[in-house]
């Protein structure tokens, strides 16, 4: 079975894999969040950076790409595979309307037939290893199963699937049924995605999606980073121990920051914006989350940390 770590723009860049990697484990791959052209045809650095092999020694990554025409697919692929790679994730899920309005992403979706012609394209003109990442539709939960047919014919390295409509966002669950429903219409093997927020959760799935051996994991690594070693494990660390690699972990990433964001206030924001996930992995995860945002200043953050990992409780 392969846990993978789905990308999650503004989270699980370069810092959060590293982190994750080398404090926690338990994830065999990693999907970076997407590479996309700005309007004026640039792309912006942070995008580069984030995929730089310097960046992510010793993870095994795949890189995303959010486009819509065969040219800047290609662009896109020559970066990835001068960088090193050998596999590109096409974004075919990204829901929101900015986006998708811009037939990108889900809004793709409802287009088979362009989906179609970009891979028709572009196929023969890259050598790496092609997966895509998509919802279920963008207005209704069978849109997907159109584009696997229409898929059918190329040999895609795999298809993940996120069974929620683009028009949903991420309101309500996943839809399982549409899973399944996908499934008959495709020899691919689809990799599940969604709602995997903790083991019993997993399981569950897991049950109902007996020939799936690929289940992407996002949210859930961010409420509790521990998730992927203890359904891999099927045990939990003692809770010293998760203490321990939270603690490491956290200061990894704040360490990282604080070297890279200008000012303290950008470094607090990211923090706190972490945190709103972290904090799940405590108890009483509303007074935690509430003892951080009320932070004005990196120090008193800092106070407001060491007081949580030496007195919270652990879920
Ligand atoms: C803040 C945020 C950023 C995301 N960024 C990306 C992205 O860059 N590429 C992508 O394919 N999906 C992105 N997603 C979707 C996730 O990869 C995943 O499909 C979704 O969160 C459902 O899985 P989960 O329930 O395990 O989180 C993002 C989701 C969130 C909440």
């Amino acid at each position: 079975m392969i846990l993978s770590c789905a990308p999650l723009q503004g989270y699980t860049e370069s810092p959060f894999r590293n982190a994750l990697h080398y404090y926690i484990g338990g994830i065999d791959r990693y999907y970076a969040p997407y590479i996309r052209f700005e309007n004026d045809g640039s792309i912006k650095n942070k995008y580069l950076k984030d995929i730089h092999p310097s960046k992510n020694q010793g993870i095994p990554l795949i890189p995303q790409i959010l486009v819509n025409q065969a040219d800047n697919f290609l662009r896109l692929a020559k970066i990835i595979e001068d960088f090193g790679y050998t596999h590109v994730n096409w974004n075919l899920g990204c829901p929101y309307p900015m986006v998708a309005k811009r037939k990108l992403g889900s809004g793709l979706i409802p287009y088979p037939n362009e989906i179609q012609r970009i891979l028709e394209e572009v196929r023969p003109k890259t050598s790496l290893k092609i997966s895509i990442k998509i919802r279920a539709g963008y207005e209704h939960y069978q849109e997907v199963q159109a584009v696997l047919k229409a898929c059918s014919s190329f040999p895609l390295d795999e298809v993940i699937l996120h069974p929620r409509i683009g028009k949903q966002l991420y309101k309500g669950t996943a839809n399982l049924d549409a899973f399944v429903q996908a499934q008959y219409v495709t020899h691919f093997n689809l990799a599940y995605n969604g709602d995997i927020t903790d083991a019993k959760t997993f399981e569950e799935i897991q049950l109902t999606l007996p020939q799936t051996n690929h289940f992407m994991i996002g949210r859930g690594l961010l409420m509790n980073p521990f998730l992927a070693s203890e359904i891999k494990s099927g045990s939990s660390l003692s809770p010293e121990l998760k203490r321990e690699k939270l603690r490491d972990s956290h200061e990894y990433l704040m360490e990282h920051f604080s070297k890279t964001l200008s000012g303290e206030a950008h470094v607090l924001h990211k923090m706190v914006s972490y945190w709103e996930y972290f904090s799940q992995v405590f108890e009483n995860e509303k007074k935690v989350f509430k003892s951080l945002k009320k932070s004005h200043q990196l120090g008193e953050f800092r106070i407001a940390v060491e007081r949580i990992f030496n007195e919270e409780t652990l879920k």
